[in-house]
């Protein structure tokens, strides 16, 4: 299981040693929440504090964009490299072309879908992305409660994967736990965002391993 902490739940204050600390307790990617304040009722950090992370990260980035306007976000984020950039279904009027300029922009093109969104959508960009990631929780905040019947959604991809395009990781994120972890790779899952569990323990590199 691939393991990637959001910073969303780190110590702000001192948030430099926080992402050396997720790094050297071996994650494999650094988890950014981009929020606006439009499309989540929330808002995080934008690129210039994203830009002082990628100096800092020994791990590749893994953005994920909570935000209206997103062409314009996306072109923001491209300069700072990241390994993936993750963006709504629910957003993007014209998701094919925004995949088509992030994979032009040598970045791992990835599509997001909320709670209540069907997977039915993906039919038609599976073959286009690098990864889907699968909303576990309503976006906007950390530490909320796992929504089970993700489950079923998980495993439908997880064919869909098969089928199209086997080369494509599915991601979910919000509530990862000790206690989910293990139904979640039997599901399929390749990779884990998680927040409030790495970072609220008292040992990274014992979470991290623990959902590995
Ligand atoms: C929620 C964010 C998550 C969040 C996860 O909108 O996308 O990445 O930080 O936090 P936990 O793991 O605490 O649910
Ligand atoms: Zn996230």
């Amino acid at each position: 299981m691939l393991v990637a902490p959001s910073i969303l739940s780190a110590d702000f204050l001192n948030l430099g040693s926080e992402v050396q600390a997720v790094c050297r307790a071996g994650c494999d990617y650094v988890h950014i929440d981009v929020m606006d304040g439009h499309f989540v009722p929330n808002l995080t950090i934008g690129p210039l504090v994203v830009q002082k992370v990628a100096q800092i990260a020994s791990k590749p980035l893994d953005i994920h964009l909570m935000v209206e306007n997103v062409s314009s976000f996306v072109d923001m984020f491209i300069p700072l490299n990241p390994e993936f950039i993750s963006i709504h279904f629910e957003e993007e009027k014209h998701l094919h072309r925004m995949i088509a300029h992030i994979r032009n922009s040598n970045i791992r093109p990835s599509v997001v879908l909320n709670p209540h969104t069907s997977e039915e959508g993906l039919k038609y960009i599976l073959e286009d992305i690098d990864m889907v990631l699968i909303m576990s929780v309503n976006p906007g905040f950390g530490g909320q409660q796992f929504i089970p019947n993700i489950y079923k959604k998980i495993q439908n991809i997880k064919n869909m994967i098969i089928q199209k395009n086997p080369n494509c990781l599915i991601e979910v994120d919000g509530g990862v736990n000790d206690k989910n972890i293990a139904l979640l790779k039997q599901s399929g899952v390749d990779m884990v965002v998680a927040g409030s569990y790495i970072f609220g323990s008292d040992n990274y590199e014992k979470a991290i391993f623990s959902l590995r």
